[in-house]
């Protein structure tokens, strides 16, 4: 958070101010390497020495010159290199030895000269200078960490610097190995522009050629090298980068997903394609074809000339090609789960012949939609209404349109949709792919809302469309109704949400291919639709994916595929992987995670499946660090002592966000029972838990569910059941809190309502305020406890127990039991918070962070799924409302001045809670939404 990015600016000052660089700290003899030169923990997991016995092609230019069969023998090299690799070291380059070896000396003299000398030329921003010393010229805008590294940069072309610009340890050396690379690049772009299968000169008419910049970095040995990096990755801002470097190594390119080494090969020099280049082809198309690694080079000109012949796949196979062209072929091995399908699954098929019969009919047809829409989410309907003759009038009009004169078709070629109602083309995203082109035409026309006229639509296929549409309007009313009864809901309630408003009809030719294996008709995907109606000939080729297999949707004469689109399964689930049925079916049995548990199952259900890999980072925090524990024992004691523990809260509110606190004051046997009076709550009979079960705290002072966001964005179900209970400003009558936890309820937040004004009291005073002024904005107001239910996970490594979050509150008071599991992310590495017996932990919450105006700080903390447990915490927020209170909050004017100008807008506590809550704890905070 802010102030963390700020502890971390001020460190990062400290460092250039040395204007040493990196060399200075080895000097200095240090063993361990600054913070700030930390990678992000794990992100060099994949840091060895490249196991691939891949290399980056070495290519002879000793014969460029001889004869033209060598020169395009050369071009040939150069071509694959720069389309495969993006990468080439060349020998026979023609810089003499000695150059070399004299640029790389020079190097080495400038940057192990005298510190004084060379802070003479520090600077990062001189636009003046033709030369420039730092170390790391990103140092203030790297968002990751910095690198082990100095450099200097010299700007030899088009103004080439005078002797006097340069220092003398490296002048005759720049000037001597410049004037080569200016040659080798000429001869490289002519190479190029050749590869491309243009005039040898364009590369260089474009001004390729012209301005040349050199970065001469110095590495300097590293004490901890599994802890930095010496340049992170990146792709260079550059036509072409000519590189040289010495015999060291440390190089790698991102090849294929792999890290290769580029091994030090003396005398040659490292050739690689940058941005620029790459960008020079694509300037319709901006930067979309701009990788991270720059390694692709040309697809953008194949598929644009591809594109130019309007004649789609069509037009390849008229032609009688053979081959597959490159563009279509799919990322080698993508392909090896293309068989049959050997599985004897096959998707449901559902007879919609009785669906008006009666009731009973009607139900259990809905049950069989219900079914296929949770586990499928693909099926076939047959007896849907739509005449076979119909059917077969859409399929020959959609293949008359598409064998159709080229000329015809030509005049609907476009990618518009915004602006026409039908457009021809082959592959929307032609130009947007990262993966490969698909063997496959298509026209596209919007049938609604707005209807097409005859005229807009080709004869080939005018009437068909017509027809056909109207039949698919109805048929989408009637599994609209269908699927809204399957959801439990009214029957127009997915109509009532305009599911059924707007039509898109798309119509696809899959030419036959001469190399199936290498491409593909239609990438994998799912629809951008509520629903989609899927008429399929005879031919095959549709696949699904279904318990992480592809399963054949075989072609059923007369029948109709249905598949769930995105949206529907995003309706109330936002932004959700896990269908929401799955969520729904968990949220009805009421009996929450411990109901799961109790039933013994063995494998943790998939809606609870963090994304793959994001739980990489999940171990016990290696680092010695640990939040800080402050002792309230003198808080009362006299003003010296007071202000001893004001100072400690103060640093631990900026730096932390999180302490724990011991002799605050809450008796050991008020903790202990109310831990145990959360524990027997949940562990009550599951029929008396569910008359409490409910998310509606609105209404309600004590509520019952599991995870509070079940049907929110939040990518995964947390392991943990909980119950809430608003505690203030209205508390609870007796009879609305259940007997196993009441009296503990009402005994502890007694305690943690004066902790709390406490706290606030030296949380006022940290910020140099009156001690009463938090309360005086009814920070203390509202107290919202929740009281959370951690079952033993038989997977712990698939899920969490809390995902990553900062509270919804002011100030957070939090009991754990000592199971453990909890942890909070400091200097981007998660921290363990260790169970302290006796202790509370309290953390800053969102509201206070944006009061304050970031001087204290909300920070995101997440609870580990355990094979022990169950694990009981107990938090109390103050003041969490999602009742009316018109209060508005933003940055107190005490604490803001024109040179600490307002970070956030204001905003009440039940916008902000609303919006949080409908979030979920997807891992994003909701206070960025309101930063200025
Ligand atoms: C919370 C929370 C942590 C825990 O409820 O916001 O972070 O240990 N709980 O349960
Ligand atoms: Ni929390």
């Amino acid at each position: 958070m802010a102030s963390i990015e700020f502890d971390s600016y001020l460190e990062r000052k400290a460092f250039d101010e040395t204007k040493e660089g990196v060399k200075g700290l080895v000097d200095a003899k240090i063993t361990e390497i600054p913070r700030i030169f930390h990678v992000p923990r794990d992100s060099l997991a994949d840091k060895k020495p490249s196991v691939s016995d891949l290399e980056i092609p070495t290519i002879d230019f000793a014969s460029v010159q001889v004869d033209t069969a060598s020169r395009e023998a050369v071009v040939e090299k150069v071509k694959h290199a720069a389309e495969k690799w993006g990468f080439f070291q060349v020998i026979n380059h023609g810089i003499p030895l000695k150059v070399l070896e004299e640029i790389q000396d020079g190097v080495r003299t400038f940057h192990e000269e005298d510190p004084e000398v060379k802070k003479q030329y520090f600077t990062r921003d001189d636009d003046n200078k033709k030369f420039i010393y730092n170390s790391n010229f990103d140092l203030y805008s790297s968002s990751t960490s910095l690198n082990w590294r100095d450099s200097f940069v010299c700007y030899i072309a088009p103004d080439p610097p005078t002797p006097e610009e340069l220092p003398v340890t490296c002048r005759d050396a720049l000037f001597e190995y410049s004037k080569h690379v200016m040659s080798l690049g000429g001869l490289l772009f002519e190479l190029l522009s050749e590869a491309l299968g243009l005039e040898s000169e364009t590369l260089k008419s474009k001004e390729c050629l012209k301005t040349l910049l050199m970065v001469c970095h110095y590495y300097p040995p590293c004490p901890k090298p599994d802890l930095t990096l010496g340049i992170s990755k990146h792709s260079d801002n550059s036509f072409l980068t000519v590189l040289l470097q010495d015999n060291i190594g440390g190089l790698q390119i991102l090849h294929q997903d792999s890290w290769v080494d580029v091994a030090p090969l003396p005398g040659s020099l490292v050739i690689n394609i940058g941005d620029f280049l790459q960008q020079t082809f694509c300037e319709e198309k901006e930067t979309t074809m701009v990788t991270e690694t720059s390694i692709e080079f040309d697809p953008y000109m194949d598929r644009k000339a591809f594109d130019e012949t309007k004649e789609g796949v069509k037009g390849l196979v008229d032609a009688k090609i053979t081959q597959v062209p490159r563009i279509f072929h799919v990322p080698q091995d993508s392909l090896t789960g293309k068989k049959p399908s050997v599985s004897d699954l096959k998707i449901p098929t559902i007879d919609f012949a009785s669906v008006d019969l009666d009731t009973a009919s009607r139900e259990a047809i809905v049950e069989k939609v219900k079914y296929a829409a949770e586990k499928w989410g693909f099926f076939q309907v047959i007896n849907h209404g739509v005449p076979l003759k119909v059917l077969e009038e859409i399929k020959d009009g959609v293949r008359r349109f598409h064998e159709e004169d080229p000329e015809v078709k030509k005049q609907y070629f476009s990618r518009d949709l915004a602006n026409k109602n039908f457009v021809y083309y082959s592959n929307f995203d032609l130009y947007s792919s990262s993966t490969s082109v698909n063997w496959r035409d298509t026209f596209t026309c919007y049938i609604a809302p707005d209807h097409p006229t005859p005229e807009e639509l080709p004869v080939t296929c005018r009437d068909a469309m017509f027809e056909y549409s109207k039949h698919v309007m109805s048929l989408g009313g009637l599994l609209f109704e269908l699927l809204s009864e399957a959801l439990g809901l009214k029957s127009e309630t997915l109509k009532s949400k305009e599911c059924l408003k707007t039509l898109l009809m798309i119509c696809h030719y899959y030419p036959p291919c001469p190399q199936p294996d290498l491409t593909l008709g239609i990438s994998k995907h799912s629809d951008d639709s509520f629903l989609t109606i899927l008429l399929q000939d005879n031919i095959g080729g549709l696949q699904i994916l279904h318990q992480d297999s592809w399963v054949d949707v075989s072609p059923f004469p007369g029948a109709l595929i249905i598949n769930i689109g995105d949206f529907l399964q995003k309706m109330g689930t936002k932004t959700s992987v896990d269908p929401f049925m799955e969520r729904k079916a968990f949220d009805e049995t009421k009996e929450g995670v411990k109901g799961l548990v109790d039933a013994k199952i063995t494998e943790v259900p998939r809606i609870f499946h963090v994304p793959r890999d994001s739980l990489a980072d999940k171990k016990p925090s290696v680092s010695d660090l640990e939040i800080p524990i402050i002792d309230f024992a003198s808080v009362h004691v006299d003003t010296a002592s007071r202000e001893a523990v004001v100072e400690k809260v103060k640093h631990a509110a900026e730096k932390w966000g999180f302490f724990q606190v011991i002799n605050h004051g809450v008796p050991l046997n008020v903790l202990k029972e109310i831990e145990d009076g959360g524990r027997r709550f949940h562990e009550e009979d599951p029929d008396v838990k569910k008359r409490y079960f409910s998310r509606d705290l609105a209404i309600k002072n004590f509520v019952y569910n599991s995870n509070f966001d079940l049907y929110g964005s939040s990518p995964s179900v947390n392991w943990r059941d909980t119950f809430a209970c608003y505690i203030a400003p209205d508390p609870p009558t007796p009879d609305e809190l259940p007997v196993t936890c009441r009296d503990a309820m009402f005994e502890y937040s007694k305690h943690v309502m004066s902790l709390g004004s406490l706290l606030f009291e030296l949380l006022s005073e940290a910020l140099g305020l009156e001690p009463d002024i938090l309360k005086s904005k009814e920070c203390l107001k509202s107290l919202l406890m929740l009281c959370h239910y951690y079952p033993p996970c038989p997977q712990p490594d698939l899920t969490l127990g809390t995902s990553k979050h900062s509270d919804n509150s002011f100030l957070t008071i939090l009991l754990q039991d000592n199971i453990g599991g909890l942890q909070i992310l400091h200097q981007d590495s998660w921290v363990d918070v260790a169970p302290l017996p006796g202790a509370l932990i309290i953390n800053i919450g969102d509201f206070l962070q944006l009061i304050t105006n970031d001087k204290f700080i909300s920070v995101d903390h997440r609870v580990l799924a355990n094979r022990q447990g169950p694990r009981i915490s107990v938090a109390s927020f103050f003041s969490s409302s999602k009742r009316a209170n018109s209060t508005v909050y933003g940055p107190m004017k005490e604490l803001v001045s024109e040179e600490n100008p307002p970070k956030y807008r204001d905003i009440t506590i039940k916008e902000y809670t609303d919006g949080y809550t409908e979030k979920g704890l997807d891992g994003t905070s909701y206070l960025m939404n309101l930063r200025i």
